[in-house]
């Protein structure tokens, strides 16, 4: 496990962003594997950047999106399959087409969680998995709990999820309580994991994380701290000494 903290949100956004670049650069048809919620959201404008000024081509890169709500339509602004074109997909020259994210809104969700998982297992698994952390432990939407999923599932969302994310809603009663998620196999079998966290509020997960001598389904992300090339980029401010 490598651990490197950047001073501020903007230097840890361009030390991942930096980390993409090169892992496409070694390989142009990477699988990457990306995360929604705040914390992401200046890796993809440094990505946009390097696309506009430094030529950074990402049109043989595959992307797999980490998960999605159940019951949004793909073009509900509150969706992550909206969001992940508005905020990155249109900016760069991706093909639409390799970009991966749960259907939501699928009939049948079961079935669209194991085609989930088929699909990346048929593309070669993901070389490069970014991901944040939730202030409970989760990554992707794997809560804390007696037992994780291995495959892609529909998991319902703590509260504290919930409460996280309703600020990106209206009201904490328009978040949806379901998701699809990523299950941790998918995850642990990622080449490479790059693990954000910045803001105060994620200090105390990060420190019981770092500080952990054991591994819990309790802390999802405690899991990590088994796999072979993993690198926490932390702002100071998420790392406490
Ligand atoms: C998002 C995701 C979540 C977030 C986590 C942190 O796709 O899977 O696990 O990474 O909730 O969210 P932010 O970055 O908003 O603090």
């Amino acid at each position: 496990m490598k651990v490197l903290i950047e001073k501020d949100y903007k230097t840890i956004s361009e030390v991942a962003a930096r980390m993409i670049k090169d892992e496409i650069e070694r390989k142009p048809n990477l699988t990457l594997g990306l995360a929604t919620g705040s914390t992401p959201m200046g890796t993809y404008q440094e990505l946009i950047r390097l696309y506009k000024e430094e030529g950074l081509d990402f049109s043989k890169v595959t992307t797999f999106n980490l998960d999605e709500y159940v019951g949004l339509d793909r073009d509900d602004p509150n969706s992550y399959s909206y969001h992940m074109r508005d905020v990155l997909f249109n900016h760069i020259n991706v093909n639409l087409e390799n970009t991966f994210i749960p259907n939501g809104k699928s009939k049948n969700l079961e079935d669209a969680c194991a085609s989930y998982d088929k699909i990346i297992r048929d593309k070669g698994g993901i070389d490069l998995q970014i991901l944040g952390i939730g202030e409970n432990g989760h990554i992707a939407f794997n809560e804390p709990s007696d037992k994780l999923n291995i495959y892609t599932s529909i998991v319902k969302l703590d509260d504290t999820t919930i409460n996280a994310n309703s600020r990106f809603f209206n009201s904490t009663e328009e978040v949806p309580k379901t998701a699809i998620t990523m299950g941790m196999s998918s995850i642990m079998e990622a080449r490479k994991i790059i693990l954000m966290a910045h803001g105060k509020k994620k200090a105390p997960i990060v420190k019981r994380l770092l500080e952990a001598k054991h591994i819990s389904t309790y802390i999802p992300a405690s899991l990590l701290l088994l796999h072979p090339n993993v690198t926490f980029i932390l702002t100071e401010e998420a790392y406490e000494a």
